[in-house]
């Protein structure tokens, strides 16, 4: 099932709130990165750029056929032969990745959801150890342009308590302006 509040502007206004380069960059997102699961890839807003910078493959999950389309359209377009768009509900039925089997998974704007435990959780089946979970979402001030209403939007202590709880460390928080906090999370070697 969709999570709450998940619906997407129309693409052009939701990519002018991202400078996407920047921000994965500062999340370490980059060359040595290797195989990616993003969680709700949307529009490919995010897709595409690690794509262009990471060794590895992109495994990027929605459950809205249109996004996926244009996710791969955007891919072909860009003659990125590393992008796996997966039409896949992964609140019901999980990633459908192995354990282990991925260095980064990206949780970008999605943390709002009802359970965040799950989607955590499953971020640390697939990631090996040492692997590094990104978070991003929208500042916890209602005057920001878009962003999901204030009594579910996480704050970034939130999203670390969460994700400690679920046995990730090393927290890092960075602020992606003008709108955005971004985390990175740790999976220690032995976390199961
Ligand atoms: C707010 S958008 C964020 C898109 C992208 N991460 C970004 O930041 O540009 C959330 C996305 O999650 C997708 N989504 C919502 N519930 C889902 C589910 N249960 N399984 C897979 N995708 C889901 C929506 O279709 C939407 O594209």
């Amino acid at each position: 099932m969709k999570i709450r509040e998940s619906g997407m502007p129309e693409r052009d206004m939701w990519e002018k709130f991202f400078n996407p380069a920047r921000i994965l960059a500062s999340l370490s997102i980059n060359s040595q990165t290797g195989d990616v699961a993003e969680f709700g890839c949307g529009y490919g807003t995010f897709t595409i750029p690690a794509a262009k910078v990471i060794k590895g493959k992109i495994y990027a999950l929605d459950i809205e056929p249109d996004m996926i389309r244009i996710t791969n359209e955007k891919a072909k377009k860009n003659g990125l032969n590393n992008v796996q768009a997966v039409l896949r509900d992964f609140m019901a039925e999980g990633s459908g990745l192995p354990d282990g089997s991925v260095d980064y998974v990206m949780l970008f704007n999605i943390l709002h959801l009802e359970k965040p435990a799950i989607l955590i959780n499953e971020a640390k089946r697939i990631l090996r150890d040492g692997g590094k979970l990104g978070i991003i979402h929208w500042n916890y001030d209602p005057t920001t342009p878009r962003g999901p209403s204030m009594d579910i939007r996480p704050k970034p202590e939130d999203c670390i308590r969460w994700a400690e709880s679920a046995g990730f460390s090393k927290s890092a928080r960075h602020d992606l302006k003008p709108y955005h906090y971004g985390i990175i999370l740790t999976k220690e070697e032995g976390v199961r």
